[in-house]
């Protein structure tokens, strides 16, 4: 039994559909489903826009029934992503990022000496949260530096608590005797590491030999070792030529092996010389030798200009080749004058 009321409403419905004209399929509208989506719809059919996930509707109706007319109405809804929340800023660190809306990426780096505690991406999701969680950009720490065997820590001083931060710094000695092998001191790097530690090594001289003319002195051990030191010393009328005092590098040899080298003997009775820019009498300037290594000039005659000109000398153990422009006089050859007293050419 069929109500007369459903009839009537039924007839009525039919009669609408035949007067009015059939609405086509709805244009589409960005990021937004239609329900029902169909080709054509009759009047009085309703369909419903609702956003895409990670889009919210903005302005104008969501409901739409299809007119007598078969026109839709004008729709103004629109689709716009949803929004994170803003991420633009890392402390010691760099966000890089278009925009902050779905479904953006963002990425992120840490300024040197911090790392990433965290993703170095996030994605703005369909909820609008991002994940995985925003990371944050931690200080990188080294663990206390290792000291090297023979070694003992000089300086460390670690800026945050007993940890190191990055470029902090550690300085190390080796024990004594024992000679390093790289650099002493060691910084903490933006891996979380130090930087190569030294090597301390126990080093070993020769025993120095004596040299001719001469002596040397050393601890009296049965090994020397780095930082040891020898003296050298060379009998009466023999100079050293070097150092007095020297001592076992790291190479395991001596910074210098001096020697002893002849005085020279000064066979010329009577001569103005120059000695370390001094006019000096060369037979009382070196009545007890000239040393090896000394130099003197010699005064020469230009006899053409009636002018002088100094010639250097230098005494090489126990050998002074006075220069060949030297004249001696006779010491009674009086009235002759010496190349000393004649004026500069
Ligand atoms: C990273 O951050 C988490 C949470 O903030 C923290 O528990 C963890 O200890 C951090 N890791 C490092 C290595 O700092
Ligand atoms: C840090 O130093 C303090 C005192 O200097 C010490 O008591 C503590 O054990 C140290 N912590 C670590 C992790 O070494
Ligand atoms: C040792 O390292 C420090 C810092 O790492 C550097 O400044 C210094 O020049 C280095 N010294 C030598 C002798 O290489
Ligand atoms: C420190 O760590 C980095 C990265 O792991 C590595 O390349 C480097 O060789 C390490 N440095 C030292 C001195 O171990
Ligand atoms: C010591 O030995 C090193 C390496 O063998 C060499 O380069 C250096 O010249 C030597 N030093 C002396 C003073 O002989």
């Amino acid at each position: 039994m069929i109500s007369p009321v459903l009839i009537l409403f039924s007839t009525f419905l039919c009669h609408v559909a035949l007067a009015g004209r059939t609405c086509p399929q709805p244009d589409d509208l960005p990021f937004a489903v239609v329900v029902p989506l169909k080709t054509f719809y009759e009047p009085g059919e309703q369909i419903v826009y609702s956003c895409k996930p990670g889009y919210v509707s903005r302005g104008g109706m969501r409901r739409f029934t299809c007119p007598l007319t078969g026109m839709w109405p004008i729709n103004t809804l629109k689709c716009i992503p949803r929004v994170c929340p803003f991420a633009g800023i890392l402390e010691n660190g760099v966000v890089r990022y278009t925009t902050f809306e779905y479904p953006n990426t963002i990425s992120f780096t840490c300024n040197t000496g911090f790392f990433l505690n965290g993703t170095s991406s996030a994605k703005c999701t369909e909820e609008g949260r991002w994940s995985p969680e925003l990371p944050v950009c931690a200080p990188v720490t080294c663990p206390p530096p290792p000291v090297p065997k023979f070694a003992t820590l000089k300086f460390h001083k670690p800026s945050s608590g007993n940890t190191s931060l990055y470029q902090d710094t550690a300085v190390f000695e080796c024990l004594p005797h024992y000679a390093m092998f790289g650099n002493d001191t060691v910084t903490c790097t933006a891996h979380g590491n130090w930087t190569e530690l030294p090597e301390c090594r126990e080093v070993k001289c020769p025993f120095p030999s004596r040299p001719d003319n001469g002596f040397v002195n050393y601890p009296a051990k049965p090994v020397l070792l780095y930082k040891d030191k020898a003296t050298f010393g060379c009998h009466e009328t023999y100079n050293l030529d070097g150092p007095e005092e020297v001592e076992c590098t790291k190479m395991g040899n001596w910074s210098s092996l001096p020697s002893c080298k002849a005085s020279c003997k000064i066979s010329i009775k009577k001569a103005t010389v120059l000695y370390l820019g001094e006019r000096v009498k060369i037979q009382e300037q070196f009545k007890n030798g000239m040393k090896h290594g000394d130099k003197v000039s010699f005064f020469c005659k230009n006899k053409e200009k009636k002018c002088s000109y100094t010639e250097e000398a230098q005494c090489i153990d126990g050998t002074l080749d006075v220069p060949k422009c030297f004249k001696e006089h006779s010491s009674l050859a009086f009235w002759k004058t010496d190349a000393w007293d004649v004026k500069p050419c």
